[in-house]
């Protein structure tokens, strides 16, 4: 997607969305009810953080639907800040910081010290327990009193094995139907990112950072809620679930 004349950040955009859709035909529904409780809890011109960001798919919307609100978005991904950058540039509503959520200073290099909302989709699981503690004690001192956390995630309630394996197994036949129709799947997003003389050398880079994957705990949403209560958020709880994500929400 990158010719002669320049990248196409939107047809990067629009790649990497059909290739979380292959994994979450929610994702787009998900984000809408994201952004209603967003304009519900803290109104329509937000300060935003966009949380492990990605291509910046939480600030593209928020700013289709806000144009008066601002984002900060925050990712360790090169290759994928490479697009969010691209899509973004010259707008001055938007900033991105390049840190390690792990690391406890990742806060340092953010614009702001305060937020109405964070906000944040399909990342927190690469994290385990611990550190993701740790991060929803900084996310709570950065919240600003009355303002929000949301996170949307894959998030496994161990209390109901069954109904697990049926949803896995339920999820896993639609997948391959999908790649049958010619969804590309992860593994194949990056073979066509590393191919593309724009995205090669920061690709190379974010496979030196991640290895392909980093695989976390996947705590359930009760987990999530207590730890963010027992972090600084006055209430913690679902406002959306399908088969197999959740979107938590934590009011300071
Ligand atoms: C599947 S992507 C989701 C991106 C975006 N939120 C979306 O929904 O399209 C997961 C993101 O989490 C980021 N991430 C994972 N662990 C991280 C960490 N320790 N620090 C910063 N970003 C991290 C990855 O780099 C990646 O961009």
């Amino acid at each position: 997607m990158t010719t002669g004349v320049g990248t196409d950040w939107q047809s990067w955009q629009e790649s990497w969305d059909r290739q979380q859709e292959w994994y979450m035909p929610d994702r787009e529904g998900r984000f809408r009810i994201m952004l209603d409780m967003v304009e519900a809890c803290v109104g329509p011109e937000p300060r935003v953080l966009d949380l492990a960001c990605g291509t910046g798919s939480i600030t593209a919307r928020l700013l289709a639907r806000f144009p008066n609100a601002t984002s900060t978005g925050v990712d360790l991904d090169p290759a994928l800040l490479t697009i969010a950058r691209g899509t973004f540039e010259g707008d001055e509503r938007v900033s991105f910081v390049t840190a390690d959520l792990k690391d406890p200073r990742w806060t340092t290099g953010l614009p702001y010290d305060s937020y109405d909302a964070v906000l944040t989709a399909t990342a927190l699981h690469w994290l385990r327990n611990e550190p993701l503690a740790a991060l929803y004690g900084q996310l709570a001192e950065l919240v600003r009193y009355g303002g929000v956390f949301m996170n949307a995630d894959h998030m496994i309630d161990d209390t109901t094995p069954r109904i697990n394996a049926i949803e896995r197994t339920r999820s896993q036949s639609r997948m391959e139907q999908a790649q049958k129709n010619g969804a590309l799947d992860w593994a194949e997003w990056w073979q066509l990112a590393a191919q593309d003389p724009v995205l090669a050398a920061p690709t190379a880079r974010r496979f030196e950072i991640y290895g392909d994957h980093a695989d976390g705990d996947m705590p359930s949403p009760a987990w999530h809620a207590r730890v963010l209560r027992e972090k600084g958020f006055g209430e913690a709880r679902a406002v959306w679930c399908s088969p197999s994500d959740t979107l938590l929400l934590a009011l300071k």
